[in-house]
């Protein structure tokens, strides 16, 4: 895989200068052949609507998985080795990792661990909506805070509605805003609430935490594993491009993931996902080309929709959101006509569209789509 993604790394330069001029195939720019025998959308088909990484497994991941396969006949046993690299990787102990299908089943795991009728949930408006709506569907209280105007969590309003809380959920970066908090910020809220509210548990959603550059950030996971309050999740989904092979994992204290335990699979998972993602963790040049790509059609696509007037919010994730100026359901499905999927409308985000990044020439390919689409009045 290394192999692949440093072709595509080195196509860059030529796919990056030709974003609006003339069409750059797949394989140029890295577009990874799939393995043989994987199922790829149709080809005429952009996905820019689930934020995930465009590029399928190379071979190191696949090999991995075929291996694993010839133990599909055996339960899985506690992946002790894939939680041992995800330990080190933090510099905490393994009692502190907790393995989900999907970081999204550790987040849906997280109500019924800490909220209840008494004890609200605290979560953004709009932010991942895992949490709220499991919240919701057991009829159990959700005190949602809008974004501020910059489309920033609004984490003093959020530390205010708090008090008394059971959780906290804070995506940072936050999907679909795609904005980001200093950690240091954060800690200091999570201070403040031990005195105030010490019985409400934090989880922080770094789903996102490959593709933040700012110096300014950092993770949270050698903190959540000595404080009782404290859960950070993580995914393999979108550096590691494996969210169909779903794993995630939740950091925290012993006593914190034993209670998150109790709702989840207790971390077995398919040994083909456990042997996928062990492939991939130390793989640190998948991680810095996947990086490098992301930022280089993430920067050409924003441009784009500057040229044409659009406005464009900073993003340390691999999506955009941009104010396209009409109903994001009207927009989506003009798109999605021109064979362009992009994400769907969300609360608060009126002229709003989510667009995952793609490759380079699925995202020259789009541009025409969303130039297009654009030009005709809303
Ligand atoms: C912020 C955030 N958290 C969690 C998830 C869920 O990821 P997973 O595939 O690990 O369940 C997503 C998926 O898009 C996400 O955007």
């Amino acid at each position: 895989m290394a192999l692949t993604r440093r072709r595509f790394v080195e196509a860059l330069g030529v796919a990056g200068a030709s974003f609006l001029g003339s069409p750059v195939r797949a394989e140029q720019v890295g577009g990874s052949p799939a393995a043989p025998g994987s199922v790829q959308p149709a080809l005429d088909l952009i996905k820019l609507d689930q934020n995930e990484n465009p590029h399928s497994p190379g071979s190191t991941v696949s090999k991995a998985v075929m291996e694993a396969l010839t133990q599909g006949n055996r339960y899985p046993k506690n992946a002790g080795d894939l939680v041992t690299a995800i330990a080190k990787l933090h510099g905490v102990a393994g009692e502190n990792i907790l393995l989900g299908s999907g970081s999204g089943e550790l987040l849906k795991a997280s109500v019924p661990a800490f909220v209840d009728s008494r004890r609200a949930l605290v979560a953004g408006l709009p932010t991942f909506e895992t949490c709220t709506n499991t919240a919701r569907s057991l009829g159990l209280p959700v005190r949602e805070v809008a974004v501020d105007a910059s489309l920033r969590l609004d984490l003093p309003a959020m530390e205010d509605a708090a008090g008394g809380a059971g959780l906290v959920f804070f995506c940072n970066p936050n999907n679909p805003t795609g904005t980001t908090w200093p950690t240091k910020e954060i800690e200091a809220m999570i201070d403040r609430l031990a005195q105030r509210s010490p019985e409400t548990v934090v989880m922080v959603d770094e789903a996102y935490a490959h593709f933040v550059e700012s110096k300014d950030y950092w993770s949270l996971a050698p903190r959540a594993a000595r404080d009782r309050r404290l859960i950070v999740t993580r995914t393999f989904s979108k550096v590691f491009g494996l969210a169909g092979l779903r794993i995630g994992y939740a950091v925290g204290h012993p006593d914190t993931i034993a209670a998150l335990k109790l709702t989840t699979t207790s971390g077995l998972l398919p040994v083909t996902s456990v042997a996928a993602a062990l492939a991939a963790i130390g793989d640190e040049s998948l991680i810095r080309d996947q990086v490098q790509s992301n930022r280089a059609a993430r920067t050409a696509i924003t441009k784009s929709f500057q040229n044409l007037g659009f406005k464009v919010f900073p993003s340390d994730t691999n999506f955009i959101l941009v104010d396209v100026q009409r109903k994001p359901e009207d927009f989506r499905a003009a798109c999605r006509e021109r064979g362009v999927m992009v994400g769907r409308p969300f609360p608060g985000l009126p002229s709003h569209a989510r667009i995952s990044i793609g490759t380079l020439d699925e995202m020259q390919r789009a541009a025409t789509v969303f130039k297009t689409v654009l030009a005709k009045t809303a």
